[in-house]
C-alpha cells in the first residue's frame, strides 16, 4: 500500500481529483464537514443525510456513486459524531479503522482521504492514526499457511488531502508514520512466528539484517562470551535448552558522538515453558510471545533506522529458551549474577528477571542517558492493568519522575498507553532469601511490583524505567496474535528525545 500527500488549493480542488474514491466526514444532526460540503454541489450528500441513509454517528458509513460532477468515481461518507470545529481523537481513531475496513471491500484501487481537525492533536497525529489503521487492516499472519488468504484489499494507493501550507510538514509526518508501521510489522511478525523458527539465533540474524539495512553497529555474544562476562543468572535460564543463547547488542548512533545513548533492553525468551516449575498446558503455545520485549525493541530500531533519527540508541537483547530437562536449573538453585549479587531461584518460571538483571548490569558500560527495559514479565501485570495499559515502573525521585513522564506522554500521544506503578522499600521485603542475597520471586501479592523491585537492584548506576508488556504485546482469542505494542510508545519517546 502506497501512501502520499495531496495538497489542495484553489487551483486543484477536491472536486477535480480523479480517483477511485474520496473519503469525507459527516456529522450527526445531518451536518456536512467542510470537505463534504465542498463536494456536494448538487445536494446529493445532504439529501442522503436527510433521508437517514447515514446517521453520522462515529464509525457509520455510506458509499455513494456519481456524486454531482466530481471526478472521483465514489464518495465514502464516514460519521464523525457531533459537529465540532475539531473531532474527538477516539472518534477519528474509530473512523480510520472503519474507513480502512470498508475500503478493503470496495473496488477502488486508489483513494483520497480528507483529514479533519482533531481536538488537541496536530495534523501529524491524524495522519499517523490513519496510516496505522490502513496498515493494521492489511496485516496478515498467513506466511506459514500453504494457501494464502485471498487478496486483503484492492486499495493500492492512499493519498491524504491537506492544505497546501501544511504539505511539507505532512510529508515529514507521513514518512515517520510509515517507518513506525514498518517497525510494528516487524514486531508483529517476530511475535507471531513459531518458537521452532523464531529462536535466539533467528533474533540475532534479524538484528544483523537491521544493522546491514540501516547502517547500525551489531554484536552478537555467544555462550562462551557470556560465561567470560560472568552472566551466571542469564546462563542459568538456558541450562535446560538445546538452543544456544544469544546476547544481541545493536547500535543506532544517529546523535553526536559525545551524547550519552538511550538504551533499550528487551526480554527475549523465545519460549517459556516455565522450566522445572512447569506451566500448565492450556494455551502454553502463547508463551512463544515471551520475546515480545525483544521484538518491540527490534521493531523500534527498525522504525528509527528508517527515520534516520538523530539520537544515539543502543538495543540490548538477552535471548534464550526456558526449558525443562535433566540439565535445567532446579528450584532452590543459587546463582551469581554478573553484578555479583546472588539469587536463590525459588521458581524457574520467574526467568525473565533472571536474564534481564545481567543485561541491566552489562549496559552500565554505555554510561546511558537512560535505560528502558521492555518485558512480558508477569501475569500479575495482566491482572492489575488488563490489556489496555503497559505497566510502567521507575524509582520515585525527580530524574525518574521525568523519565516516567516522558514515557507516559509518548504513550498518550500514540494511544499506546502505560500506567505508572509503585516501587517501594516495603515490597522489597518480599524478595528476602535465607540463603542468598535475594529470591527471584516475592510471592503472589503484588507480583508485577516485586518483579520490578528485583530488576531495580541492578539499575542503581543510571536512570531506569521498566515496562511490563505482558498484557499489551499480545491478544488472545480468535484474532490471536502480536499487537505491535509498545513500538508506538517507544518510537515516539525516542523521537521526542531527539527533539
Ligand atoms: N512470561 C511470563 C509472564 C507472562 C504471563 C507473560 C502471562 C504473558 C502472559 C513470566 O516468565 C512468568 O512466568 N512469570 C510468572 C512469575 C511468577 C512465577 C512469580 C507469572 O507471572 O506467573
Ligand atoms: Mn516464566
Ligand atoms: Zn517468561
Amino acid at each position: 500500500m502506497d501512501f502520499s500527500i495531496k495538497t489542495i488549493d484553489a487551483k486543484s480542488t477536491f472536486n477535480a481529483i480523479k480517483t477511485g474514491c474520496v473519503v469525507v466526514g459527516v456529522y450527526e444532526n445531518k451536518k456536512l464537514s467542510a470537505a463534504a460540503a465542498g463536494l456536494d454541489k448538487q445536494g446529493q450528500i445532504a439529501a442522503a443525510l436527510k433521508a437517514g441513509d447515514i446517521t453520522g454517528k462515529p464509525g457509520s458509513t455510506l458509499l455513494l456513486r456519481n456524486v454531482g460532477d466530481i471526478a472521483a468515481e465514489r464518495v465514502l461518507l464516514v460519521g464523525l459524531g457531533e459537529e465540532s470545529v475539531a473531532v474527538a481523537d477516539k472518534t477519528f481513531t474509530l473512523a480510520s479503522q472503519v474507513i480502512a475496513r470498508t475500503l478493503a471491500g470496495l473496488g477502488a484501487n486508489d483513494v483520497v482521504m480528507a483529514l479533519p481537525a482533531v481536538k488537541d492533536r496536530d495534523s501529524g497525529w491524524a495522519l499517523r492514526t490513519a496510516v496505522l489503521a490502513f496498515r493494521e487492516s492489511i496485516f496478515r499472519a498467513d506466511g506459514l499457511k500453504s494457501k494464502k488468504e485471498a487478496s486483503v484489499s484492492n486499495v493500492k494507493k492512499v493519498a491524504f488531502a491537506v492544505a497546501a501550507a501544511e504539505g511539507a510538514a505532512a510529508k515529514n509526518a507521513l514518512a515517520q508514520s510509515i517507518a513506525l508501521a514498518n517497525g510494528m510489522d516487524l514486531t508483529k511478525e517476530l511475535g507471531n512466528l513459531p518458537p521452532n523458527i523464531c529462536t535466539p539465533t533467528y533474533l540475532a540474524t534479524t538484528a544483523k539484517k537491521l544493522a546491514a539495512d540501516y547502517k547500525m553497529g551489531v554484536e552478537i555474544l555467544d555462550r562462551k562470551q557470556l560465561q567470560a562476562l560472568k552472566m551466571g543468572s542469564f546462563l542459568s535460564v538456558t541450562n535446560g535448552s538445546v538452543e544456544p543463547p544469544k546476547f544481541i547488542v545493536l547500535k543506532h548512533l544517529g546523535g553526536k558522538t559525545k551524547d550519552a545513548p538511550t538504551v533499550l533492553v528487551g526480554k527475549g525468551i523465545t519460549f517459556d515453558t516455565g522450566g522445572i516449575s512447569l506451566k500448565p498446558g492450556a494455551n502454553m503455545d502463547e508463551m512463544k510471545y515471551d520475546m515480545g520485549g525483544a521484538a518491540s525493541v527490534l521493531g523500534t530500531m527498525r522504525a528509527i533506522g528508517e527515520m534516520k533519527l538523530k539520537l544515539n540508541v543502543i538495543a540490548v537483547i538477552p535471548t534464550c529458551e526456558n526449558m525443562p530437562s535433566g540439565s535445567a536449573t532446579r528450584p532452590g538453585d543459587i546463582v551469581t549474577s554478573m553484578s555479583g549479587q546472588t539469587i536463590e531461584i525459588l521458581n524457574t518460571d520467574a526467568e525473565g528477571r533472571l536474564i534481564l538483571c545481567d543485561a541491566l548490569t552489562y549496559v552500565e558500560r554505555f554510561k546511558p542517558a537512560a535505560v528502558v527495559d521492555v518485558a512480558t514479565l508477569t501475569g500479575a501485570c495482566v491482572t492489575a492493568l488488563g490489556h489496555h495499559n503497559s505497566g510502567l515502573f521507575t524509582r520515585h525521585d525527580d530524574a525518574h519522575d521525568a523519565l516516567a513522564n516522558e514515557l507516559l506522554a509518548a504513550g498518550k500521544q500514540t494511544g499506546d498507553t502505560a500506567w505508572r506503578m509503585p516501587i517501594e522499600e516495603s515490597y522489597n521485603e518480599q524478595l528476602k532469601s535465607n540463603f542468598a542475597d535475594m529470591a527471584n520471586i516475592g510471592g503472589p501479592a503484588g507480583g508485577s511490583i516485586t518483579a520490578a523491585c528485583f530488576l531495580e537492584r541492578y539499575t542503581k548506576k543510571y536512570t531506569w524505567a521498566h515496562l511490563d508488556i505482558a498484557g499489551t504485546a499480545w491478544k488472545s482469542g480468535p484474532a490471536k496474535g502480536s499487537t505491535g505494542r509498545p513500538v508506538p510508545l517507544l518510537t515516539t519517546f525516542l523521537i521526542n528525545r531527539a527533539g
